[in-house]
């Protein structure tokens, strides 16, 4: 894979986004963007920024969703390390053609217009790390 354009979000798994959001606003002081439903997630993101840095903060809509059970095994915390890439299809294949383990075979369409793809933790040192392609 070629180097990442740097970090697009890192994610953090919240049971309250009021709550989470109030915290990071408030006591950390980062910036207060979108709130959306990225349904195809099964999760409620709200965009924080950090200078131009984003961190999401994700509850799930439901318990038995990737992040629901996540939350329910480890509590909340950091949850994925998004990187940006030019092209996530030749990243995930250069990902791939190394032998290590991906959750999306193929790119799919993430939140405003982007195209993303999720490597398995093994395959980042027990990092759930996420190719993001496009957006701003
Ligand atoms: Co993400």
């Amino acid at each position: 894979m070629r180097n990442p354009l740097g970090i697009d979000h890192v994610a953090i798994a919240v049971e309250d986004l009021d709550a989470a959001t109030a915290l990071w606003r408030d006591a950390l002081g980062l910036r207060v963007g979108v709130r959306e439903v990225v349904a195809d997630q099964g999760v409620e993101v709200q965009m924080l920024y950090a200078g131009e840095t984003r961190i999401e903060l994700m509850r799930p809509l439901s318990p038995d969703s990737p992040v629901g059970k996540f939350l329910a095994k480890r509590g909340p915390g950091l949850h994925h390390l998004a990187l940006a890439v030019e092209d996530v299809g030749a990243a995930l294949e250069g990902v791939k053609a190394r032998g290590l383990r991906v959750i999306d075979e193929q790119p799919r369409a993430g939140a405003h217009g982007t195209r993303i793809a999720f490597l398995h933790p093994s395959a980042a040192g027990g990092v759930l790390a996420e190719l993001v392609e496009g957006g701003e």
